[in-house]
């Protein structure tokens, strides 16, 4: 790391070294004890039982659903897989209502099953489905509504309840973001028809790749299990169609190994989310999206409000400075998925108008955290944000005058537009 950032000039966007040597990523995969995971690996390489239902696949799914509090866990080969077979275990069909303001798996789980997704908006300050408008944007084809738990923070799940059983729809809860949360003090995983988990690298609790259904429905876990390995319910015996969605032993190896280490994850992250709350106190027009303190968070994700009218920085380009110091915030979510293809351009979208969600997509900033980040990195970033907003118009006035800060604009851009 580099010295502080005392004036404008010190900004590598301006010519002063980069803050940090090594690029700081949102999401950097937390890493549990490696000597458990290689004792893992080694066993089930001396069983040579890679794959197909293997006992660490079993064992996960058990711990998962204690902990979770549900009779089902399913595990799967990723969470867009376990969206695909949920959806189509529930038989959705028709129209389904979803938001827009979430990772666009949700929205083309729906769209690969042939089923239209229905964008509705948010209700802020909360990131997730306004219930109301769920309620107008229901019609008799409308067969279910899938909620997500955007950075893990719960959606209105009672009001959703409520709505769903009034019109007999199907809800399912998106939950890759909220593993370990609690919505009013009982576990996330237990609510709706049935939630997923995404076990991304990325994700707080990572298996490499992965991902889990847990429901309390043992009609719909069966047909789930059916479907996440072809249809088969024995050997030679297939009974419905189906897909392979297993995951592999190596990955529940990692996520055991992972779920080991839950509470240090969680107190590293809940201390860089104080500490990036007491950072930020006081910086004009950057909010820091708040957890519900009532109950149990993963603190995964550090997400900023940019309000541009009392910055006078807009979020794109606070991006791009923290880009050029290595510090590689992300817009999640941005654009809201009615904004990306195949919706963008499919004429039964050309009406939908959600403006909070696209207010909040316009604003979001996702800051890096996590076992990789110290507390001192965190200070160095808010400083740079600090800095910036306080001389919002010297730094507007400097990149207007370089072309070449503008050149790198377009990059950041590209670069943001196609990763994740
Ligand atoms: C809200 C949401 N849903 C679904 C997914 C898909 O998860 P996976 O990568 O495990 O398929 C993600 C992943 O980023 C996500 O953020």
């Amino acid at each position: 790391m580099t010295a502080m950032k005392l004036c404008l000039d010190d900004l590598h966007l301006f010519g002063g070294p980069a803050a940090f040597e090594n690029t700081l990523h949102v999401g950097r995969p937390n890493v549990g004890n490696r000597d458990r995971l290689f004792q893992r690996i080694d066993d089930l390489l001396d069983r040579r039982w890679l794959t197909n239902n293997g006992p660490y696949v079993l064992e996960l799914e058990r711990r998962i659903a204690n902990l979770v509090g549900v009779k089902h866990c399913i595990a799967t080969s990723n969470a867009t897989v376990a969206l695909e077979i949920t959806i189509k275990a529930a038989e959705l069909s028709g129209e389904v209502i979803v938001p827009s303001f979430t990772f666009v798996a949700t929205a083309h789980a729906l769209r690969w099953l042939g089923i239209t997704p229905i964008f509705c908006d948010i209700s802020p300050p909360s990131p997730n489905l306004d219930p109301r408008a769920v309620e107008r944007a229901i019609t008799p084809s409308t067969t279910g509504i899938v909620g997500v738990h955007v950075w893990g923070k719960p959606c209105d799940v009672d009001a959703l309840d409520t709505i769903a059983r009034r019109h007999h729809l199907k809800l399912i809860f998106d939950a890759a973001h909220a593993f370990g949360c609690t919505y009013h003090g009982r576990t996330i995983g237990q609510f709706g028809d049935a939630e997923v988990f995404s076990f991304h690298a990325t994700k707080f609790l990572n298996s490499f790749e992965g991902g889990a259904i847990v429901t309390n429905d043992d009609a719909l876990a069966a047909q789930a299990r059916l479907m996440r390995n072809f249809g088969f319910a024995g050997y030679d015996d297939v009974v419905s169609v189906g897909t392979n969605g297993k995951m592999s032993e190596v990955c529940a190896a990692m996520g055991l190994t992972s779920l080991e280490s839950m509470d240090e994850f969680i107190e590293v992250n809940e201390e860089n989310y104080q500490h990036y709350r007491r950072e930020l106190d006081g910086v004009r027009g950057i909010r820091l999206s708040p957890y519900d303190e009532r109950e149990r968070n993963n603190y995964h994700y550090v997400v900023v409000e940019v309000d541009e009218s009392a910055t006078g920085i807009s979020r794109d380009l606070l991006q791009r400075i923290l880009w050029a110091e290595n510090v590689r915030a992300r817009r999640y979510f941005y654009p809201g998925c009615h904004h990306v293809e195949p919706y963008r351009s499919d004429p039964r979208y050309a009406g939908v108008c959600l403006p909070n969600t696209d207010r909040l997509a316009a604003r979001v900033l996702s800051l890096p955290t996590g076992t990789t980040v110290t507390k001192t990195m965190i200070t160095k970033i808010c400083e740079i944000m600090r800095l910036v907003t306080e001389h919002s118009a010297d730094v507007n006035e400097r990149v207007r005058a370089r072309p070449e800060t503008k050149r790198s604009f377009r990059d950041v851009v590209e670069m943001a537009a196609h990763g994740r």
